[in-house]
């Protein structure tokens, strides 16, 4: 079953507060969005694998650590994925960036993909997937199996406020993929609103509200 993870750092917490209150306008929004995103960065690239490398300090020469050069990809659903973008790619400067864009059929109610433009050997890169908002699921199921149509092996999907609901639906859909959230809300509302959530992602982050 795909694991969840609540990146419970008392940064990340406090700023998710902050960004969940109605009074935050656009640009502090988007700043602190894009310092969670930094932080979440942070907690889900613990594992990445380091080597040893001989390097001269001012005083001598040392056996030190440095990345061994594993291959990520961002991949940002669009719109709200975008505004983690920034603090994803300033810890992970060496990261590919890669772009879906959804919609919902208004007869099916089924994620249609409009836009996908991703880095060419997805196959060979660890993909962290990120949208602010996992709510019924139904788009990030959508965009993992695209991504894994398109030969990605290995997915993490990373969002600020994740509902029961999509939780399971990823869980069910896709039990291979590592969920991490900052938070994990009461559930969903009529209009497949998060509860208590932060509104609607996008609309806050552009200011489009
Ligand atoms: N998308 C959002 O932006 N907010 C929600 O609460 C649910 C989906």
């Amino acid at each position: 079953m795909a694991k969840l993870q609540i990146l419970d750092h008392p940064l990340i917490q406090h700023k998710l507060s902050l960004i969940r209150q109605k009074d935050k306008g656009a640009k502090e929004f988007r700043e602190l969005v894009e310092e969670i995103a930094m932080l979440m960065a942070y907690e889900v690239t613990r594992h990445l694998p380091l080597k040893e490398v001989e390097i001269e300090t001012p005083v001598t020469t040392a056996t030190t650590k440095m990345l061994e050069g594993k291959k990520l990809a961002v991949v940002a659903i669009l719109r709200a994925g975008l505004g983690m973008v920034n603090g994803f790619v300033k810890l992970i400067p060496a990261a590919r960036v890669g772009h879906i864009g959804l919609y919902r059929d208004p007869d099916t109610l089924e994620p249609v993909e409009y836009f996908s433009k991703l880095p060419q050997d997805v196959p060979e890169r660890e993909i962290i997937l990120i949208d602010p908002m996992l709510a019924t699921g139904g788009s990030a199921s959508a965009a993992i199996s695209l991504l894994k149509n398109k030969g990605a092996r290995l997915i993490k999907l990373v969002v600020l406020v994740a509902a029961p609901e999509g939780v399971e639906r990823i869980q069910k859909d896709h039990p291979d993929i590592e969920i991490y959230t900052a938070a994990l809300d009461q559930g969903l509302n009529d209009h497949a609103y998060i509860v208590p959530g932060l509104g609607d992602a996008g609309d806050r982050f552009f200011g489009t509200k």
